[in-house]
């Protein structure tokens, strides 16, 4: 069904470059008719090459760090002013853990840092959401979508601080899910994502080891980013107006899997 998007009208956040989950939903929201600005924080811009995905999309760019509240005021202002109008769908896709990028393994984090993590990756979330409300910035029936990972519900000790980011994340969607479902019948889920080849992706250490383990548990293989673009679309269209306050599983099966056929194969012969 092409146009599921039509006459819509958004903000994308996270395009860092082609990689990016962000970068895959600006290109196929665009192609099914949606309109946009795209949005990421001043100093990742400064890279450029949101510029070519802005021409691309006839999308204007309005830079907004994720943690400031006065910048959010600006992005949510300036979107409704540029479309003349409300707004129908927000991606929320920001991640970003400084132990992570140094290297701290779980027993040594440091908290300013976690403050920060917790700060850009996860209240991030409820303060674009508290910025839309409190300019009655959405259009009835909008839709929300952050992204989120599996290490949310299960130990995965490389994630780090990001585990604990995920979980206040996907907490805040279903909090602010029924607020904002009962002020504006606005609808706000997590996807949980495969493990993916981006930026943030393959910053994690172990990540090709984590990629690998979920390529053979999962019986669909790891879902790759162009999928988890179709699917933040069906969520920003019409036919999904009563999914609400969801962490939705986009893994090919990884999450409800015991062991998998190949795990037995690879483990039975590393035995010899
Ligand atoms: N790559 C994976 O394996 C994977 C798996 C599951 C979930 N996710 C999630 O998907 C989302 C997108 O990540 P990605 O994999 O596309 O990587 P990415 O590096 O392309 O995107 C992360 C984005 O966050 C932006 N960002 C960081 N700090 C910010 C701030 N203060 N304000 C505004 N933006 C800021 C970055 O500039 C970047 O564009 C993240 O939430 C990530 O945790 C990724």
């Amino acid at each position: 069904m092409p146009n599921l998007l039509a006459g819509k009208v958004g903000i994308i956040s996270g395009a860092l470059d082609e990689r990016s989950i962000a970068w895959k939903v600006a290109q196929k929201a665009y192609a099914e008719g949606a309109r946009f600005v795209l949005t990421n924080a001043p100093l990742a811009m400064r890279m450029g090459e949101i510029n070519r995905l802005s021409e691309e999309c006839e999308a204007p760019i309005i830079p907004a760090d994720a943690t400031s509240m006065e910048d959010l005021e600006k992005l949510f202002r300036g979107t409704q002013e540029h479309f003349g109008g409300k707004i129908d769908f927000v991606l929320h896709s920001i991640g970003m853990s400084t132990n992570i990028r140094k290297g701290k393994h779980y027993g040594e984090l440091n908290y300013e840092w976690f403050q920060k993590t917790l700060d850009v990756s996860a209240l991030s979330l409820h303060r674009m959401l508290a910025v839309a409300e409190k300019q009655d910035a959405f259009n009835e029936w909008g839709s929300v979508v952050a992204l989120s990972y599996i290490a949310a519900q299960r130990a995965f000790l490389d994630y780090t601080d990001m585990s604990q980011a995920k979980a206040v994340l996907e907490s805040i969607a279903r909090s602010y899910g029924q607020r904002l479902g009962k002020l504006r019948k606005v609808r706000v889920n997590t996807i949980s994502q495969s493990p993916t080849k981006t930026s943030a992706g393959t910053g994690i250490s172990g990540f090709d080891a984590f990629y690998e383990y979920a390529e053979r548990m999962s019986p669909l293989g790891n879902a790759p980013a162009e999928a988890c673009a179709d699917y933040c679309i069906s969520l920003f269209s019409d036919l999904t107006r009563y999914v609400t306050m969801q962490n939705l599983m986009h893994d090919g099966g990884f999450s409800t899997t015991g062991i998998s056929e190949e795990m037995v194969e690879l483990l039975t012969n590393s035995k010899g």
